[in-house]
């Protein structure tokens, strides 16, 4: 896992939260019209409180979901990312349904078969790719294994994924718009030949009349969206660590039983989610601050993560099985609810590449990051298995 040349180029956002914390926690960015919150304490009180912090502003610019039968477009504040309780509560309950635990052993074998496979791939080359090779496949079968989706949707279920990470990226292809709106169909079409899991839920509750049509796609796109790279750049994250700091390779590779704790340590120091954002409904007090009503406040989610009166000094990474808990998934009604299934992800797919595969090293030369500040992670990132190692 040696690297010699930093794998990350584009510079670290952690020296200026630091700073952030320290002389402006919560501060009126006037030029950008927005208030930036960056200690722990502050942005979980403000996720936890959706009475003063509405999640309404979510989602403005996302692609409209339209009725399959007449076109009606959904309301953004109908959506799963946009609404408040008590209307969120509602939506959010069907999605609980598709992560059930017996759900999660069903995704946990569907991502192990997925690894037996890319592992006999990887081992027959010299150099692999952790995002294309590695972790799209594995995200594409857990996917359609949330689902309840079968090997003939396998293809479909990628292609979706692909779609909704370039609904998230910042610069969106002029053919998007087409690609979601056929998406959309398939997603459709998928859900009425869906038996009792996954998307067949969705349209059992459509039957019953606890949500329309657009609310099935809604929460189906918005588990893609949320499920597309989210995990992929957990992983790089993770690899990323090890290459930086070689001893806890050293542990991993002899205790792999540290892994979940490695992944927590890396969803915590590198948040694949930096940011998310609220509007306040009222004129509302933080921290001695008041923001008026209808302010936009961009919580960091990544500078909570890092704040020195909460978890110490970041110099030393101690494996703690006991760690303490962190804002990478959120806080309050929007905590994301894939969190078990992103965890059990990262979990299998470091361990098979740490424990299944001779050694490899990272290459510099070609490691990609994502170039937005709100996300961290990379979209691109090449290995190649030592000589002395095969
Ligand atoms: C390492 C992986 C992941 C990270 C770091 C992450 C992070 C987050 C965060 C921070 C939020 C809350 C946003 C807010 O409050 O504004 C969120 C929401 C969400 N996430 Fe995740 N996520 C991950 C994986 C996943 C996966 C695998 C899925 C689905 C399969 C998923 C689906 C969602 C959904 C649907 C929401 C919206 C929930 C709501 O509005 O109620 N996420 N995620």
């Amino acid at each position: 896992m040696m690297t010699t040349q930093p794998l990350r180029t584009l510079p670290a956002p952690y020296p200026e939260y630091a700073r952030l914390r320290r002389d402006r926690p919560v501060f009126h960015d006037a030029e950008a019209g927005v208030w930036i919150v960056s200690r722990f304490e502050d942005v979980r009180t403000v996720l936890r409180d959706h009475r003063h912090f509405s999640s309404c502003v979510l989602g403005q610019d996302n692609f409209e979901i339209r009725a399959p039968e007449d076109g009606a477009v959904l309301p953004n504040e109908e959506t799963l990312l946009a609404s408040d309780p008590p209307r969120h509560d509602a939506l959010r309950m069907h999605v609980g349904r598709l992560f059930a635990p017996e759900r999660l052993v069903a995704c946990e074998a569907a991502a192990c078969r997925e690894l037996d496979r890319v592992v006999v791939k990887l081992v027959q080359d010299s150099r692999f790719e952790i995002v294309q090779d590695v972790c799209k496949p594995v995200v594409a079968a857990v996917m359609a294994s949330v689902f309840g989706l079968d090997a003939r949707w396998s293809a479909c279920v990628a292609q979706w994924l692909q779609v909704s990470g370039q609904c998230n990226a910042r610069s969106r292809p002029a053919s998007l718009k087409a690609s979601f709106d056929a998406m959309l169909d398939e997603i459709w079409h998928a859900a009425a030949h869906c038996p009792d899991a996954g998307l067949g839920m969705f349209m059992a509750a459509c039957r019953r009349g606890e949500v329309d049509a657009r609310h099935v796609l809604d929460l189906t796109v918005t588990l893609l969206k949320g499920g597309a790279d989210t995990t992929t750049y957990l992983v790089g994250n993770v690899l990323a660590l090890l290459a930086e700091q070689p001893c806890l390779a050293s542990d991993i590779r002899r205790d792999p039983t540290l892994i979940p704790a490695l992944v927590e340590a890396s969803l915590r120091r590198d948040s694949p989610v930096q940011l998310t954002v609220r509007v306040t409904t009222a004129d509302v007090e933080l921290a001695g601050h008041r923001i008026p009503a209808n302010s936009r406040v961009m919580l960091l989610l990544g500078s909570a993560n890092r704040d020195e009166a909460v978890f110490g000094s970041e110099d030393d990474i101690h494996l703690d099985r006991r760690a303490k808990s962190h804002l990478a998934f959120g806080a309050g009604p929007h905590r994301c609810p894939g969190v078990a299934l992103a965890r059990m992800q990262g979990r299998v797919i470091v361990h098979a590449l740490m424990t299944r595969l001779p050694a490899f090293r990272l290459v510099p030369e070609h490691a990609r990051e994502v170039e937005l500040w709100a996300l961290r992670g990379f979209d691109h990132l090449e290995a190649e298995f030592l000589a002395s190692s095969r």
